[in-house]
């Protein structure tokens, strides 16, 4: 079994999108193993990101993740960080698909509502980051009816 991390972003709360965001991803089978409503400091958010310090959007994209509360979540199940970016589809909303959650419910790169973890390796930075506290331990009841 694999975790990934997702957050939704200021844009994604605001716009009311958290229970139709989730509800993908639930859906699909995936077990919540953490979840939270958060504010998100400047250092956090610096940090999440500190692959892309230097790209001309970095000052822009901590202040937009910065600018409302966003939800923190833990998704666990199999393949979880690829396909938990199959379900949320391709970082410019433009150009992601109908039918994922970027290319259901938002327009511009700059507030594309939700983040996923890009690899495992990610991911296991990712929750580390965002849940120091650590996770919860959770197998649904559902379990036999998602995997054989
Ligand atoms: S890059 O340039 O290829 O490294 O970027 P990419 O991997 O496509 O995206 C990494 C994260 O940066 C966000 N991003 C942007 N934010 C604001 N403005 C612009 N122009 C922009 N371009 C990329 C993108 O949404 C990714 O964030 P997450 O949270 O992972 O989706």
């Amino acid at each position: 079994m694999e975790t990934t991390f997702v957050m939704i972003k200021p844009d994604g709360v605001q716009r009311g999108l958290v229970t139709k965001i989730l509800e993908r991803f639930l859906a699909k089978g995936y077990t919540l193993r953490g979840l939270k409503m958060m504010n998100v400091s400047k250092q956090l958010a610096e940090t999440h990101y500190s692959d892309l310090s230097a790209k001309p959007f970095f000052g822009g994209l901590v202040e937009y993740i910065c600018s409302g509360p966003v939800v923190a979540i833990v998704l666990e199940g199999k393949a979880a960080v690829s396909q938990g970016r199959a379900l949320i589809g391709a970082t410019n909303p433009l150009v992601s698909a109908p039918g994922t959650i970027r290319g259901d419910f938002c327009i511009e790169v700059g507030r594309n509502i939700v983040h996923g973890s890009d690899s495992v390796e990610s991911a296991q930075r990712e929750i580390g980051l965002w849940f120091p506290e650590g996770l919860v331990d959770h197998t649904p009841v559902a379990q036999p009816w998602i995997y054989e």
